[in-house]
């Protein structure tokens, strides 16, 4: 809408800007009651010159039409029936809506996704053992996903991770190895324990064990004297505190430029114990996670020495660590928004 008074204009953008945060009845008093800012507005056209006046009555008026549709439009919206407070979505669901059970049947509140409920467990298991949280981010750059991690420009092993460009030459991360450089130069110089939560984004044809989305969590440990037997007991203490229960483990090889040796981490199967089953296609182990020593290469780029300090570090997709807790059969069902099996977390 245009109003070339400015008074008026002042009152219609004001009044937009409180829809979002006073109450439908504040709003109300505020902009169409006895001493209301419309009110106001329509005393003063006695000053407005004589010549003005028309259009300036118009105005107010065309003002104050919008504004009791506005209303009329937020007081037909369910949410706010009955609301005598401020809407605050961050608060528990009972203390917005004192009707709530009307509005949204026993049952149909909503859960938190498995995905976050198993990532704050897993959160809980890093920090009780010492390490600091940092979060990945959703966009970065070509040095963060491949030069710091001893992948320069035309190394064949770009085409593994090589997913998604935007147009200013950003990348959404296809893991979240993009963040040891920054957090090991975060830390300044070792000890650094860090685990890195963070979405990740992949160029995949989806299948039941594929998705385009996932949730990875990245673990960077850097001390003096740190070994493989330091990774190997880390790990272990970490999966045997979220599958509670005992494991026996085993590494194989694998290929990853930011780490040597590489490895593969291997679990005897936390269901079956060795004996098979459905979950580990009847091999009695699982493999959960690309690990091994950080490459000298990506310690000198973060400015560690790496003649004085070694370390470790690991990658894993939380989605197929849940699906393997809970015996879900396809990971696209996470993102699906389908209720039937969200309801059952
Ligand atoms: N970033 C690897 C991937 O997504 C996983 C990985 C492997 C992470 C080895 C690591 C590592 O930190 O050391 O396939």
């Amino acid at each position: 809408m245009e109003f070339k008074n400015q008074d008026i204009k002042n009152t219609y953008d004001k009044f937009n800007e409180d829809t979002n945060s006073l109450p439908l009845k504040e709003l109300t008093a505020k902009y169409l009651g006895r001493n209301s800012l419309v009110k106001e507005l329509l005393a003063k056209i006695k000053n407005i010159p004589d010549d003005q006046k028309k259009e300036y009555g118009q105005q107010a008026n065309e003002l104050s039409r919008y504004i009791e549709e506005k209303l009329e439009q937020i007081s037909n919206t369910p949410i706010f029936q009955g609301t005598k407070e401020y809407i605050d979505p961050t608060a528990p669901f009972d203390i917005n809506q004192n009707n709530s059970s009307e509005v949204y049947p026993k049952g149909l509140e909503g859960t938190k996704n498995p995905l976050t409920q198993e990532m704050d467990r897993v959160l809980d298991i890093f920090k009780q053992m010492g390490f600091d949280i940092i979060e990945s981010r959703q966009l970065d750059d070509d040095y963060h996903m491949f030069e710091t991690l001893n992948i320069p420009k035309g190394h064949p092993a770009r085409d593994i991770w090589d997913t998604f460009w935007t147009e200013e030459g950003l990348i959404p991360p296809a893991h979240t190895s993009t963040m040891q450089n920054r957090v090991m130069k975060t830390a300044g110089q070792p000890p650094v324990r860090c685990v890195i939560p963070g979405m990740c984004y992949r160029n995949e044809a989806t299948d039941a064990s594929h998705e385009h989305t996932l949730f990875q969590i990245e673990g960077v440990y850097v001390d003096k004297n740190i070994s493989v037997g330091d990774m190997l007991g880390t790990i272990k203490t970490y999966l045997e505190a979220f599958f509670q229960t005992k494991l026996e483990i085993k590494v194989q090889p694998a290929y990853f430029p930011f780490t040597e040796p590489d490895m593969e981490f291997v679990i005897s199967c936390p269901f079956c114990k060795k004996t098979g089953c459905k979950v580990c296609k009847y091999s009695g182990w699982m493999e959960l996670m690309g690990c091994g020593e950080i490459n000298p290469f990506v310690l000198r780029e973060a400015g560690i020495d790496p003649e004085v300090y070694s370390g470790f570090a690991w990658g894993f997709g939380l989605d197929r660590l849940v699906m393997v807790k809970n015996g879900i059969q396809d990971v696209r069902r996470f993102r699906s928004g389908d209720l039937n099996f969200l309801k059952q977390f």
